[in-house]
């Protein structure tokens, strides 16, 4: 699509130059994904480096005809929505798309008439309609959705064709073959003149469960336009669809297809603490164990220097402050708590970024007390606490050769690394 002659004409009005882009579009990101079966909502979860939802988010704003975008999530999520489009960085191309965060209803459909209810008073004359699920959006796929409407098609929609044989089932009974050559999977974006779709879902709004919104245009008899889909605008469903799209993500990288490539997304973070011996005897807590030490700890929790050394690590992968700004030494409530709550905290935080923990290593630097009769249950203490298997933590030791702090006995370091998978692949 030409970016500097473009002119849509649709019936009586000729409208929209670059000067004047009237495409707006709406993202539903309401549903919960319930067949996908993970923590955290499918439109959330990482895919080829960045947020599924943040995927579609970037193809319309970097649209040259997109003037508007309606963002529909769930009540509870709209926060988090908020956080995926200020904290992602610039979007590439044009970005001067006035953007809304609106709250989604209980069916499909509802969240979609949220979004258009929010596009009251806009100029825009076309609306597309896209399904978060649907990551791999590419401005091809846009610019053909609105020469079906320049055509004088009143909606459009991008169709598949089926492959496998098709059987029409009741119970374990076989009822017949149902011919296929007609039949086409329907993908979103799903485009509309605006006020035709809006018209439509205010009629049907108490009607059964539409799973789309071109059935809609269907029961209302309106001129539709099917054009080619693409794999890659599959919908993210079940779990292993995103080892697919991963994977054609991948072929499109190698063919220079301008769809952003993928290596597994592995991030490493690192942590460090240090606490001082207190004039006290020991024992102390080391890395998720009482070890036995003439001298305990100065600290305000258990004053576990490893553990809090692996949990500053995995912050660190995440990109999720630190230790400190989740479990303020300020507030009393810490005082003396056991720093397995902390470390599986930071587990926890993993499932909340959509990655999962894959591999800790923690390096305790001291004199005394030695650590090496310690190791093992160490490491089958993190295990239990972290959920990891024994064989992914590693703990080391090793002294300062009698110099510095920790040489002179005075207190403890440790450093560690965590190494975070994102994404729901695993
Ligand atoms: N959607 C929505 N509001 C709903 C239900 C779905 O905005 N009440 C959105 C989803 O977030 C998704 C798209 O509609 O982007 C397609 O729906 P689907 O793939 O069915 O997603 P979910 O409903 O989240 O998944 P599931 O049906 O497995 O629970
Ligand atoms: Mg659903």
């Amino acid at each position: 699509m030409n970016e500097v002659d473009f002119t849509v004409a649709i019936g009586d009005k000729s409208v929209m130059t670059t000067a004047t882009p009237t495409l707006a579009a709406i993202i539903v990101a309401a549903g919960s994904g319930s067949r996908m079966a993970q923590d955290t909502p499918k439109q959330f979860l990482d895919l080829c480096g960045k947020p599924v939802l943040r995927h579609s988010i970037d193809a319309f704003l970097s649209h040259p005809m997109v003037s508007e975008l309606v963002i529909v999530g769930a009540t509870d999520q709209l926060s988090r929505i908020d956080e995926l489009i200020s904290t992602a960085g610039p979007v590439s191309g044009r970005t001067k798309a006035r953007m809304q965060i609106v709250s989604g209803g209980a069916r499909r459909q509802d969240s979609v008439r949220a979004g258009l209810a929010a596009l009251a008073g806009t100029d825009a004359v076309l609306v597309a309609i896209h399904d978060a699920a649907r990551p791999f959006l590419d401005h091809r796929m846009i610019d053909n959705l609105i020469a079906a409407l320049q055509a004088g098609a009143d909606a459009a929609l991008p169709v598949m064709p089926v492959v496998d044989t098709l059987k029409s089932v009741e119970g374990e009974k076989i009822n017949g073959t149902v011919d296929r050559a007609t039949l086409r999977a329907a993908q979103t974006p799903q485009m509309f003149r605006l006020d035709k779709i809006k018209a439509l879902h205010d009629r049907f709004r108490d009607d059964e469960d539409f799973t789309d919104d071109i059935s809609m245009a269907e029961e209302a008899g309106l001129v539709i336009r099917t054009i080619p889909g693409e794999q890659k605008l599959m919908k993210l469903t079940h779990k292993t669809d995103f080892l697919i799209l991963d994977a054609l993500a991948r072929q499109h990288d190698e063919k220079g297809d301008q769809q952003p490539m993928t290596a597994p997304d592995i991030r490493v973070g690192n942590g460090f603490d240090v606490h001082k011996f207190s004039d006290a005897p020991g024992p102390i807590m080391l890395a998720g164990i009482s070890v036995p030490s003439d001298r305990g700890m100065l600290a305000h929790s258990d004053g576990d220097v490893g553990l809090h050394a692996l949990c500053d690590a995995i912050f660190g992968a995440l990109g999720d402050g630190d230790i400190g700004f989740h479990f303020p030494p300020s507030d009393p409530q810490w005082q003396g708590k056991d720093s397995a709550h902390f470390l599986a905290f930071a587990v926890n935080r993993c499932r909340h970024h959509g990655a999962s923990l894959r591999h800790l290593d923690l390096t305790i630097i001291c004199e005394t007390p030695k650590i090496t009769p310690h190791r093992d249950a160490m490491r089958a203490r993190i295990a239990e606490i972290t959920g990891l298997p024994i064989e992914r933590i590693g703990v080391k030791a090793t002294t300062s050769e009698g110099l510095g702090f920790t040489g002179r006995g005075e207190g403890i370091a440790a450093q560690a690394s965590a190494t975070v998978l994102f994404g729901a692949t695993t």
